[in-house]
């Protein structure tokens, strides 16, 4: 058996760890920035398809939330920054001093990429301590991802609606770090509000709005104060609010 000295051992060692850094260094300073791999491409097409296939009632909400979550856990989230071109959209912007600011983007125009997506979208920005305020939504299912930050994280399920209250019961309530991802429909995990725990902090945010056009109910937000009564079972009678005064408790 050859020997390998200590000497030898450390010194390939050293050459490694030399290649990794240099390597960590290119990707760092951005020596690959126009190659966004064809599978986040076709990441994004799979996307846009599940929305196609949840307008075209193909797919139920519920299997929505199913699988739009399974992409997001799959997604190559530097690639994914990328396609968005998140380091100008970033760069010098003012985060509010309440709420969440939204910013508008497009993705990168490169291969295998839709030209129109039948997916609203947006990236949330925000300073520590701030929030995506609680609010539901009607005729319509959404997904959170976050890029950048930490963040604690709650859902409610929207159990029955009153005149000025919304019965709701918590379901999800944890702190979420980039790459973490949760979602929203009309039939689960309803109501959602992330607060900000470091900044900036980003969250990457796709909705499919109007499912149904039949419903007559539009699409929008939902503001409550989720810190109502408590009432059995877990539940909770929150008041229904406009946005200022949500912004006024919770941005
Ligand atoms: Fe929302």
């Amino acid at each position: 058996m050859e020997h390998v000295s200590r000497r030898d051992f450390t010194q390939q060692a050293l050459g490694s760890l030399l290649t990794f850094t240099l390597l960590d260094t290119l990707f760092q300073r951005d020596a690959f920035a126009d190659e966004i791999k064809p599978i986040t491409a076709k990441w994004l097409a799979d996307v846009n398809q599940l929305g196609v296939d949840l307008k075209d009632e193909k797919v139920k909400q519920l299997e929505w939330q199913k699988k739009i979550l399974e992409l997001y856990q799959q997604v190559d989230l530097p690639d994914l920054m990328q396609l968005v071109d998140f380091d100008k959209l970033s760069k010098n912007i003012d985060l509010p001093e309440h709420g969440a600011r939204s910013l508008s983007f497009k993705f990168q125009q490169i291969d295998g990429i839709p030209t129109k997506q039948v997916f609203g979208k947006q990236i949330f920005a925000l300073k520590k301590g701030r929030s995506v305020v609680p609010h539901g939504h009607n005729n319509m299912a959404t997904a959170f991802l976050i890029l950048k930050g930490e963040f604690q994280g709650r859902h409610f399920d929207r159990l029955e609606d009153l005149d000025k209250h919304m019965i709701i019961r918590p379901t999800i309530d944890q702190k979420f770090g980039p790459g973490g991802c949760s979602t929203v429909s009309d039939f689960k995990d309803n109501v959602h509000w992330f607060q900000a725990l470091s900044e900036p902090a980003f969250i990457f945010n796709i909705h499919v709005d109007n499912i149904n056009p039949n419903s007559g109910k539009s699409t929008g937000r939902v503001y409550l104060d989720p810190n109502g009564e408590k009432l059995s079972d877990g539940r909770i009678k929150a008041r229904l609010i406009d946005y200022d005064e949500s912004n006024k408790l919770y941005g």
